[in-house]
């Protein structure tokens, strides 16, 4: 039985004609940028994070740099971030004048921690950005302990908790994406930015409308970037159906544990207490190519995501770490395999995953 990588259909099936519904209201409402449903997704998506603000913007990339550029960075400015992510989480900051500086990650659990960003702090550090990759929650108040604002990449962890809270809520700000096969996935691009700081929300509102409060006098170099009607519509059907669906991540995650996964690949390891809701579920195998190769030949659907970590792609050599070494980040690049996850992974599917890696006979992780 194949299975495939993602399942975004089954979930959504269900609201198909609830969708339906709301997108003729929108068009009929001829309302499509800024209006009620982005006002009104706005404040329920705020509520679910747990925070006081949120901003819906034009896509997950665009919200790092809008969050940053409301945090003050810019020119002269440093932000350290992990080179282990999806490449958009340090291509967001040069837009802001700042440059990134990359940091190591621990590979069990993909994440920084508060060591390997310190070792890249310097006396220009203005911000430091973690990913929760994969849907795992990097720790951020020990991150923050070391004394700089901390900005949450959250676009792969909707959904997942720590015990102080969302991913989202843990931080100075943080950032989402709604790419389409992301937890909470839009019909198109968007974004957001959420934050527990007034201040800040409101530079992020301008910033995302030219510079502008009133669309009449322009105070800042701002940008055009926006969340529109169609999608906060969509998002805002979805919204309530998360939690179930993050749940449905987690017992995903169960049924690899339960089906004896654990011995035959390295799992991805929670952070300290956190209850991640797996956007991705993402193993470990010194023969990884191998594995890849039989997943492949039994229908199983599988990816490598990251192999050439960011702060070796071309367009990040000048920012490259001076000594070239980053160590954890290299092993996970080496030995990563992202393997099937959705809200409706069933014990049956995990059981067929599991056959599939047992008779690539591999042997154990190390
Ligand atoms: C970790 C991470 N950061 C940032 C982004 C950028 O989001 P977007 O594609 O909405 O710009 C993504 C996803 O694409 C991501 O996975």
């Amino acid at each position: 039985m194949p299975v495939p990588l993602f399942d975004p259909h089954t979930p959504l099936a269900p609201l198909r004609e609830q969708i339906d519904a709301k997108l003729r209201e929108v068009i009929d409402g001829k309302r499509f940028i800024l209006g009620p449903e982005v006002a009104a997704f706005e404040s329920e998506f705020a509520a679910y994070v747990g925070t006081r603000h949120a901003i819906g913007v034009a896509n997950g990339t665009d919200a790092i740099t809008l969050a940053l550029r409301a945090m003050g960075v810019g020119p002269g400015d440093e932000v350290v971030v992990p080179s282990f992510t999806f490449y958009a989480s340090a291509e967001a900051i040069p837009p802001t004048g700042a440059r990134p500086v990359f940091c190591d990650v621990d590979p069990e659990t993909f994440c920084v921690t508060a060591e390997t960003v310190k070792a890249a702090i310097t006396p220009r550090t203005k911000a430091v950005m973690v990913v929760h990759l994969f849907g795992n929650v990097a720790p951020v108040k020990e991150i923050e302990a070391l004394g700089l604002p901390v900005i949450e990449d959250a676009a792969q962890a909707i959904g997942s908790r720590s015990p102080t809270g969302r991913a989202g809520a843990l931080g100075t700000a943080a950032t989402l994406s709604f790419f389409p096969s992301k937890n909470l996935g839009a019909f198109g691009d968007g974004g957001a930015v959420v934050t527990g700081d007034e201040e800040l929300a409101e530079r992020v509102r301008m910033l995302r409308f030219h510079g502008s409060r009133d669309k009449t006098t322009f105070e800042l170099i701002g940008h055009n970037s926006r969340l529109d009607e169609m999608q906060a519509a969509i998002l805002r059907i979805q919204l309530p159906h998360l939690e179930q669906w993050a749940d449905g991540r987690r017992r995903g995650a169960q049924h690899y544990r339960e089906a004896g996964l654990g011995e035959l690949v390295d799992l991805p390891v929670p952070v300290g207490g956190c209850e991640p809701a797996w956007h991705l579920y993402v193993v470990r195998h010194q023969r990884v190519d191998d594995l890849a190769a039989a997943l492949g030949a039994a229908g199983i659907g599988h990816k490598i995501y990251y192999r050439v970590p960011t702060h070796e792609q071309p367009a990040m050599r000048e920012y490259a770490p001076a000594n070239g070494r980053l160590p954890g980040t290299a092993e996970a690049a080496r030995t990563h395999v992202a393997i099937p996850m959705s809200p409706v992974l069933s014990r049956e599917q995990a059981d067929e995953v599991v056959a599939a890696v047992r008779d690539a006979g591999l042997g154990r992780p190390h």
